[in-house]
C-alpha cells in the first residue's frame, strides 16, 4: 500500500496534478496516448483546476493525447449540477486542448447507458479496459466510484460498466466495476477530511469486508496510492 500523507487539500492537490502529468508523459511516450478515469465528487476539483491552470499550454503536456473517461456519473444531465461530467468539464476539459472525452451519459436509461459505456470501452480499447490511471474518491461510508456498501454492483462479474441502484441514495448511479478498475496501470484514491477518517481507518486497518467498505475492493497489481490529508488520516495507527 503506498500512502501518501499531505498537510491539507491544496498540497494534496498540487500532488495528484503532479502525479497526472508524470503518468500522462509516461504513457504518451510508451503508448502514444494517455486514457484516463477521472473522478467525481469534489475533493478532485481542485487538482482538475491546477491541471488546467497549469499545465494546460501546448509543449507542457500533449493534451491532443490525453483522453478522458470517468469512474461513475450519476443519473442526471450533462448540464446538471449534480453531473461529474459538467465538474470535470468546467475544471479542466473545457481548458485543454484534450485528444478525447468519454462521457457516460447520465440522461439515459442508467443500464442503457452502462451497456453504451462499455461498447465504447471495447472500442476504444480494442478489448477489457486498462486505463492507464484512475482517481478515485471515497464517501464517509467507503464507497468509491458508485459502488456502494452492500450494493449489487459490488458483486457484477464479467462487466466493466453497470447500472448500480442505491437505496440510501434513493437513485440509480452508472459505475466502472472494480475489475475494470483494478486492471489499470496505476490508481490514486484522493481522500481529504476528517469526515473520511474513520472510513480509511476501516478501509487500510479495519477487519470489516468490501461488502461493508467497498473501497477495499480496489486492489490493482501493484497496490493503489493512497493521497490523503492529514485530517483523513488522523485515526490510521501508522499515518506516515
Ligand atoms: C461521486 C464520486 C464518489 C466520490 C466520493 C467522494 O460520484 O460522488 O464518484 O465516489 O469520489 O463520494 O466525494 P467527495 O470528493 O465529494 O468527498
Amino acid at each position: 500500500m503506498n500512502l501518501h500523507v499531505y498537510e491539507d487539500v491544496q498540497e494534496l492537490s498540487e500532488a495528484a496534478a503532479h502525479l497526472f502529468v508524470e503518468e500522462a508523459r509516461k504513457a504518451i511516450d510508451e503508448s502514444g496516448r494517455f486514457a484516463v478515469a477521472l473522478a467525481g465528487g469534489s475533493t478532485p476539483k481542485r487538482a482538475y483546476e491546477m491541471l488546467a491552470a497549469e499545465h494546460g499550454e501546448p509543449g507542457d503536456l500533449d493534451w491532443s493525447k490525453v483522453y478522458a473517461f470517468f469512474g461513475d456519473e450519476r443519473a442526471v444531465p450533462p448540464d446538471d449540477e449534480e453531473s461529474n461530467y459538467r465538474m470535470a468539464r468546467d475544471a479542466l476539459l473545457s481548458r485543454v486542448p484534450i485528444g478525447g472525452v468519454f462521457r457516460m451519459r447520465g440522461e439515459l436509461d442508467p443500464a442503457e447507458a452502462a451497456a453504451l459505456y462499455e461498447e465504447e470501452l471495447a472500442a476504444f480499447f480494442g478489448g477489457p479496459p486498462r486505463f492507464d490511471l484512475v482517481l478515485l474518491g471515497i464517501g464517509e461510508d467507503g464507497h468509491t466510484a458508485s459502488l456502494f456498501p452492500h450494493s449489487s454492483a459490488l458483486d457484477a462479474r464479467g462487466r466493466w460498466v453497470v447500472e448500480n441502484p442505491v437505496e440510501k441514495l434513493g437513485t440509480t448511479r452508472i459505475t466502472l466495476t472494480a475489475p475494470a478498475i483494478n486492471t489499470a496501470r496505476k490508481v490514486a484514491l484522493l481522500v481529504a477530511g476528517e469526515g473520511k477518517a474513520k472510513a480509511l481507518e476501516e478501509i487500510l486497518e479495519g477487519d470489516a469486508g468490501p461488502h461493508d467498505y467497498p473501497a477495499k475492493l480496489i486492489r490493482p497489481s501493484y497496490g493503489p496510492d493512497w493521497f490523503v490529508d492529514r485530517k483523513a488520516a488522523g485515526l490510521l495507527s501508522k499515518p506516515e
